[in-house]
């Protein structure tokens, strides 16, 4: 097993699951990062609540070093897509690799008039099935937690919140988890109130 087998498994997974067309006409397309940036930017211009920009805070001096760090880490296994209506950018979406097989499903977008038509409602699933088959064992994420827009359909697809944050950008944040190993997923659900006891026993775990 190494590397190179992750890499052609995450692809596999892309193009089985990230590659048909969304639905109402809008397709997919993966794209390198200045070019996932060149149609995300613009869509998150829509924001009505900018995140204030924090590298102006960094000390030339920790920003290089922050970057150094990153460059130890290498770069991360990360879908970059773009959803495309009659050729013209209508969304984006970007999620990447963390430790320990966690994916980190990091920004979605659709534009104000393709909003509300059941896209990303279509898209979460696929998300899911291309981490299960590229080996990821953990969906993690964190939104507003007032941004209900994606909070209700993620939880109605199987998520749950695992915890809570201040965050300097954003102040406080939802995380949402999803297991991908169903015995852990029956563990964190029995940390909840105990419910699935009988299965984690039964797959031979020790419980008191
Ligand atoms: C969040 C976002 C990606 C959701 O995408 P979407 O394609 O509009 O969502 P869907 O149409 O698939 O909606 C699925 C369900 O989510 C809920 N939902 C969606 N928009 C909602 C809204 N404005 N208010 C309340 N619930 C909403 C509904 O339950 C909806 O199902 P329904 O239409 O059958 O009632 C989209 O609203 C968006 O781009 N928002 C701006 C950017 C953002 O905040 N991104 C998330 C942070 S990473």
């Amino acid at each position: 097993m190494t590397a190179d087998d992750a890499r052609r498994r995450f692809d596999d997974a892309t193009a089985a699951h990230l590659t048909a067309p969304l639905g109402d006409g809008v397709t997919i397309r993966s794209c390198d990062a200045p070019g996932w940036k060149a149609v995300a930017d613009p869509l998150w211009a829509d924001d009505p609540r900018p995140p204030p920009p924090i590298g102006s805070l960094y000390p030339p001096e920790a920003a290089a070093r922050l970057a150094d760090l990153a460059a130890v880490q290498g770069e991360p296994l990360a879908h970059r897509l773009v959803f495309e209506h009659g050729g013209e950018p209508v969304g984006a979406y970007f999620g990447l690799q963390e430790s320990f097989g966690r994916y980190f499903m990091a920004s979605t977008v659709f534009r104000r008039d393709f909003q509300r038509r059941g896209l990303y409602r279509a898209l979460l699933p696929r998300i899911v099935a291309a981490c299960v088959d590229a080996g990821f064992v953990e969906i993690y994420s964190r939104h507003r937690a007032d941004n209900n827009p994606i909070l209700v359909p993620k939880l109605r697809q199987g998520f749950t919140i695992a915890g809570f944050e201040v965050s300097p950008r954003y102040g406080l944040l939802v995380h949402l988890r999803r297991y991908l190993i169903d015995g852990v997923d029956a563990l964190f659900h029995y940390r909840f109130d105990g419910t699935g006891a009988a299965t984690l026993r039964a797959a031979g775990m020790s419980l008191p």
